[in-house]
């Protein structure tokens, strides 16, 4: 059950807020009290979001593989609600090639979005971040430390934003920030779409009890430096039961 009110005043962004993992990010920690700022690429799916929560919230759709993309989140953020408690980097895709068949542009469309954005945000956030004594969280993958086939860019990617989070932890000390890395195995979303049939997706992880463990990570004491934190279902859902 979520302590209503515990984020009461806090700021958090939340990127890929119009779907899956992100949209139950935002709906627990507008449960607890918190404003959020909604980032993604369709603003029908982010303002779905914002039609949900019960805290006031801004949406802004922007690509955020373009290199000016994380300085208008920022921007915007500071502009709507002064300060940046929080930061939820959950804009990411999935897509599956063997690495024989990995050009360049299929790499560029993985790490992009997964890697690159989620430094450039974190970075441009980092000096707000500083000042409210704010908490990150990267959104890794079971990927990150088990391989499959055909995870060759997705695992790279997730594997960086791992070692990063945890190199950002050990900085973030010094300047009062905590930053978490969440490293789920499978989470029903619509990452899923087209790539998991029903019965499969049905043994997977609830979005919404991911977002309500990440919310309450949040508003743990932080006098507790937590680890990346690995979750997934309690069978796997791939194999029949
Ligand atoms: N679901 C799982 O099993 C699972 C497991 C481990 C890790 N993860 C990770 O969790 C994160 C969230 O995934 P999800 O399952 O919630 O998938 P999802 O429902 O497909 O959500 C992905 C979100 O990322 C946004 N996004 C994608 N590209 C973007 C871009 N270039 N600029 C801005 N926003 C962009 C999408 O925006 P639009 O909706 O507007 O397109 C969407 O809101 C991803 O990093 C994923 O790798 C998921």
């Amino acid at each position: 059950m979520a302590e209503s009110g515990i984020l009461h005043g806090q700021v958090a962004v939340v990127t890929g807020g119009g779907s899956g993992i992100g949209r139950a990010v935002a709906e627990s920690l507008s449960e607890r009290g918190a404003t959020c700022v909604l980032v993604g690429l369709r603003s029908s799916k982010l303002e779905e979001t914002a039609a949900g929560l019960s805290t006031s919230s801004t949406t802004l759709a922007v690509d955020l593989r373009d290199p000016a993309a994380a300085g208008m989140v920022v921007d915007t953020t500071l502009t709507g609600h002064g300060r940046i408690d929080l930061i939820v980097h959950s804009a990411g895709v999935f897509a599956q090639r063997a690495v024989s068949d990995t050009d360049r542009e299929f790499w560029d469309g993985i790490v992009d979005i997964n890697l690159r954005a989620t430094v450039e945000l974190s970075r441009r956030a980092w000096p707000a971040l500083r000042e409210s004594n704010g908490q990150v969280v990267l959104i890794s993958s079971i990927a990150a430390v088990q391989a499959f086939p055909g995870d060759g860019a997705y695992a790279a990617s997730k594997a960086g934003v791992k070692a990063l989070g945890e190199v950002m932890a050990l900085e973030g000390r010094q300047d009062g920030i905590r930053v978490i890395t969440i490293c789920p195995a499978q989470v029903d979303t619509p990452l899923w779409d087209g790539k998991a049939p029903d019965e499969v997706r049905a043994r997977m992880m609830r979005p919404h009890a991911v977002g309500d463990l990440i919310a309450s990570l949040l508003a743990t004491d932080r006098g507790i430096d937590i680890l990346p934190v690995m979750i997934r279902p309690p069978v796997d859902p791939w194999q029949a039961p």
